[in-house]
């Protein structure tokens, strides 16, 4: 039998990030909300020696140390059952290093694809165990909310509705990567408390009370600021803060970053809207960001509504 499923992924309205722990990680009081691009991945048991993955798609991706493939022997290592081999096959459409979380959305929809091909049970702890031992930002994917508020090192969450309505996200990528781990490292070296107010609780409490699009939309000025990792990752990548100016200038709106970055993004009242400003944005590009991909989204997916290319 064939199972196959769709990974979206995320964007961060709010990252703050405290000092660094014991064991070298961060903890993080984030607000993570899913958007409508994703992956589709899809499995099935074969007779081959040992799991196997392949990718196809838009986005080009490394097999070798692919999260999919992390999650399943995981699983199976836990399960401690002799559990045949599975084939993958991996659709990319999610950029790498973009602080969009694709990664991490695919090994979501693994462990949940391998349990239900192999027919072994997954309780809510175990997922959570095995997604946190995969990475920090898996746990918020099999969690399988729309949005919530993620602490500790990633693992806890708490899930929070979706804003009401249908509203749009115009999402950038440049054509450069951001490492994760390098910018919580950059971060540490920058000296400075952090001198404003966090808004991650009241917009955690907004989105309990119900936020429409244009509640989101106004919303954008203040949590512009609101990524902790914004220095950093515009210190590793000094080209990232000339993108920000220049999508700020020719939108007129505020510009956030996802994550550690690369990817930056807007809201708008609709995704119709959002993809009028994509293409009268992607008529102006230059240089760098001339090869960059963009997307005009919803927040339910599994597609955007329009990309380039
Ligand atoms: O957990 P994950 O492997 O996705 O994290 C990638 C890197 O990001 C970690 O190796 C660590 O350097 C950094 N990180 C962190 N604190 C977190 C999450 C990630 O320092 N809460």
């Amino acid at each position: 039998m064939t199972f196959s499923a769709r990974s979206p992924a995320k964007v961060n309205l709010t990252l703050e990030v405290g000092a660094p722990r014991d064991d070298g990680f961060h903890p993080l009081r984030s607000v993570f909300l899913r958007i409508g691009l994703s992956d589709r991945l899809t499995v099935r048991e074969w007779d081959g020696e040992r799991d196997r993955l392949t990718v196809s798609g838009p986005v080009a991706c490394p097999v070798e140390g692919n999260l999919v493939l992390r999650a399943a022997s995981l699983l199976r290592q836990r399960a401690g059952l002799p559990l045949p081999p599975l084939e993958w096959e991996l659709e990319k459409h999610i950029p790498l290093g973009g602080g969009l979380a694709g990664g991490s959305a695919d090994a979501a929809t693994a462990l949940a694809l391998a349990a239900t091909c192999w027919g072994v049970g997954l309780s809510a702890e175990l997922r959570l165990e095995l997604a946190a031992a995969v990475g920090s930002d898996v746990p918020f994917f099999t969690s399988g909310a729309p949005a919530a508020l993620v602490e500790g090192r990633g693992e806890q969450v708490r899930p929070l509705p979706a804003p009401a309505g249908r509203p749009g996200i115009l999402l950038i990528t440049p054509p450069f990567e951001v490492s994760t781990a390098a910018a919580f490292a950059r971060l540490d070296t920058l000296a400075g408390e952090r001198d404003r107010p966090d808004p991650t609780d009241e917009l955690a409490a907004g989105l309990e009370a119900g936020l429409d699009p244009d509640d989101l939309v106004g919303w954008a000025e203040r949590l512009r600021d609101a990524n902790d990792l914004w220095p950093a990752a515009a210190l590793l990548e000094p080209a990232l803060g000339d993108v920000r100016g220049a999508l700020e200038s020719g939108s007129g709106r505020a510009w956030l970053m996802s994550g550690s970055g690369s990817s930056l993004f807007s809201f708008y009242p609709s995704p119709d809207e959002a993809a009028e400003a994509g293409r009268r944005l992607a008529a102006d590009l230059s240089g760098a960001l001339a090869r960059a991909r963009l997307y005009a989204t919803d927040l339910a997916g599994p597609d955007p509504i329009w990309r380039q290319p």
